[in-house]
């Protein structure tokens, strides 16, 4: 067990690969680099945002942080232990400790199970409360998210977006986590559950001392939240920094594009952004030589098709950026 000083979770140079496969053989003819080397760490009772456009990596990270999707190499310590020498068993043992909320409450819980055993389940499966106890603590966690207790007998489908976004937040809840990856949790929302939802997660957040990483699209709430903010490009972090710091004087030209970014007009699409760059994001399948962001960049260089640039501290408040000309 790490010491309380020590970071609740350290992630070392994670990659996680998707195979591409091809023809009746299934040969494997190449990989999709969904996550592509990335070392960070988030402190006990911190909020780290995680930020970058669409199919940069971001659910693939967080899904590989808590072993729920095998990394293809790389190390994920969790409060000192490394999640790769763990067996099934004590993995799902330390699963209690570490949860995920989903982008899409619709198909994240199953439609054929009624709300009580949705969130029933977990405490069952880690043997953790039976009987009346088991049922006690159910309802509290329904009556403690903003529903009610005799909600337990209905199925997902009676439910608004929001109020299942709720039942996700019980589910991932009741087991008393201290780690919870929120993966876009807001999208699919209008404007006030989004901001109920967010009260939720801010005052579980204070009470149990937990630790987020944040995953949205919405940069102003990012910044309401985190402590620090990290800023993913094509399966790399390209800048992580404090929050304030990072709004306030971004060093890379990814971050600078980003922050100017302009929200889609359309609400069924607000979770896109239109970003003041030339081009698409590249294929992870074939990324581009050196700096990964160099086809779009307005300030490339020399060096800058031909050296990957390492994230590297810049000044002493932890100010992390991977830019040749930082
Ligand atoms: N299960 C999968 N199989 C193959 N490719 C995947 C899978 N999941 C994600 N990808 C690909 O990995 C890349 C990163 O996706 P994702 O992690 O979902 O990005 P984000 O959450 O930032 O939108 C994308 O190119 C996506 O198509
Ligand atoms: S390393 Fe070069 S291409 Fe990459 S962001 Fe910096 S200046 Fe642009
Ligand atoms: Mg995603």
């Amino acid at each position: 067990m790490a010491k309380k000083d020590e970071p609740l979770v350290k992630v070392d140079n994670l990659h996680t690969y998707f195979p591409i496969k091809t023809g009746v053989f299934q040969k494997k003819v190449a990989d999709l680099k969904a996550v592509d080397g990335v070392s960070f760490y988030i402190n006990r009772g911190e909020t780290l945002g995680l930020i970058g456009e669409s199919g940069c990596g971001k659910t693939t990270l967080g899904r590989s942080i808590l072993w729920l999707l095998k990394p293809t190499s790389g190390n994920v310590y969790f409060d000192g232990t490394d999640l790769g020498n763990l067996s099934a068993g004590e993995l799902r043992k330390m699963r209690q400790n570490m949860q995920m909320i989903f982008e899409n409450p619709y198909s994240s819980l199953d439609p054929g199970m009624k709300v009580g055993r949705i969130i029933a389940e977990p405490l069952q499966i880690h043997n953790l409360a039976s009987g009346e106890e088991l049922e006690d603590r159910v309802r509290e966690m329904l009556v403690m998210v903003g529903l009610e207790a005799d909600m337990v007998e209905r199925y997902p489908s009676e439910f608004s977006g929001g109020q299942r976004q709720r039942i996700e937040l019980a589910r991932a809840l009741t087991l008393r986590p201290s780690f919870i990856v929120c993966d876009n949790p807001l999208a699919h929302l209008d404007v006030s559950t989004q901001a109920q939802i967010i009260e939720l997660l801010v005052w579980f957040h204070n009470w149990r001392h937990l630790s987020y990483l944040f995953i949205a699209h919405d940069l102003a709430l990012v910044r309401r939240i985190s402590h620090r903010v990290a800023v993913m490009y094509l399966g790399k972090l390209v800048e992580i920094a404090e929050t304030d710091e990072l709004f306030d004087n971004p060093l890379h030209p990814y971050t600078k594009a980003l922050i100017s970014a302009v929200p889609v007009p359309d609400p069924a699409e607000r979770d896109r952004m239109i970003l003041l760059l030339p081009g698409e994001p590249p294929s992870p399948i074939n990324p581009p030589s050196g700096c990964r962001f160099h086809p779009r960049c307005n300030v490339a260089a020399g060096k800058c098709g031909q050296v990957i640039p390492d994230l590297r501290e810049i000044g002493e408040s932890g100010h992390q950026v991977a830019c040749h000309l930082v």
